[in-house]
């Protein structure tokens, strides 16, 4: 296949703008090389990781692939700082920034020599990712799995509005899972996209296999956006689901959704497979795959796909 390069190729040395979204239990040192040795981006979720695990899955995914990765800092969780010392140390190259105010840790980064990605879910945000010194963002709509905008905006509208809003290369992430969804996101002026969901049904994801059953087997409207009083997440609709959903129409508290939901929800759903009491971050796209697959073959069936359809724009798969 003819090679590519754009601005995000180039940005991470890599063969495809292809990009595995770091995701809490489910993107470990398996994932991130399988995806980064297929020729895309892979990258480690330490949300889920403390400092001296993030470190050993670094050192791992370093043994099993010379190609470039990254590391996603969801902000919103204790113990950043640890988390940015190991990065440093263990001189990782990209990370991607995710869930919080980018200003604090984007400098600190770029003094070091790191590429900063931070992801966002507004043209208002991405304005704010771009002055503080952000090498390019991932625009991640409303579809998307795991922790979301408020604005509830799509990735359809999301995309062409912050492409018109920076200058820096914009990611699309949020219901993209083949080749159409890629060429749609860089039709509408997108460098690269980033698949979450996709990758949580993969063979190399950490995540629990009955979660992963569960992804494959979902349908249209079986995930929806929660939470938004605290902070906004799409889930699963299964038991806990159903919990939560109770205890906000009781009028529950900030304080208490949050006791509700707690750290060990999301370990106990998507690491540890319990489908009825855990919390099951994933997106709609869901609905439109079927099988759990080696992470170098949804790389190369999405480029494949798309490359198809850059040359026979009409043609179905
Ligand atoms: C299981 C799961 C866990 C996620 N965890 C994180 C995370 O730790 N940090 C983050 O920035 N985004 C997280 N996300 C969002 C992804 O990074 C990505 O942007 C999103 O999945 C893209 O949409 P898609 O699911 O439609 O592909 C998570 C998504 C899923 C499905």
């Amino acid at each position: 296949m003819a090679t590519f390069s754009n601005r995000i190729t180039k940005l991470f040395d890599i063969d495809y703008p292809i990009i595995q979204a770091g995701m809490i239990w489910a993107s470990g040192w398996r994932l991130a090389s399988a995806v980064s040795h297929a020729g895309g981006l892979g990258i480690l979720g330490s949300g889920s990781m403390y400092p001296d695990v993030l470190r050993e899955h670094i050192r791992k995914c370093k043994s099993a692939t010379n190609r470039p990765f990254g590391v996603n800092v969801p902000l919103l969780y204790p113990d950043i700082d640890k988390h940015i010392q190991v990065i440093l140390d263990e001189k990782v190259k990209i990370v991607f920034t995710s869930a919080g105010n980018p200003k604090t840790w984007t400098s600190v980064l770029k003094e070091k020599g790191v590429t900063v990605v931070h992801v966002v879910s507004s043209s208002k945000f991405a304005m704010k990712a771009e002055e503080c010194g952000c090498d390019a963002v991932v625009a991640e709509g409303f579809e998307a799995g795991g922790h979301n905008g408020r604005e509830e905006t799509t990735t359809m509208v999301l995309i062409p509005a912050v492409v018109d809003a920076i200058k820096i290369p914009v990611i699309a992430a949020g219901g993209i899972g083949d080749g159409r969804q890629m060429m749609a996101a860089m039709v509408l002026g997108a460098e690269g996209v980033q698949m979450g969901s996709r990758f949580v049904a993969s063979e190399e994801a950490s995540s629990h296999i009955n979660f992963k059953q569960k992804v494959i087997e979902a349908q249209e409207g079986d995930t929806q956006l929660t939470l938004k009083q605290l902070t906004p997440v799409r889930l699963m609709k299964n038991k806990f689901f159903q919990d939560v959903q109770a205890a906000q129409l009781k009028g529950a508290t900030k304080e208490e959704l949050a006791a509700l939901l707690g750290r060990a929800r999301a370990k106990k759903g998507m690491h540890e497979g319990d489908l009825e009491e855990g919390e099951l971050e994933i997106g709609q796209v869901s609905a439109l795959f079927d099988s759990i697959l080696p992470a170098g073959d949804i790389v190369k069936n999405v480029w494949k796909e798309f490359n198809e359809l850059l040359l026979n724009p009409v043609k179905k798969f």
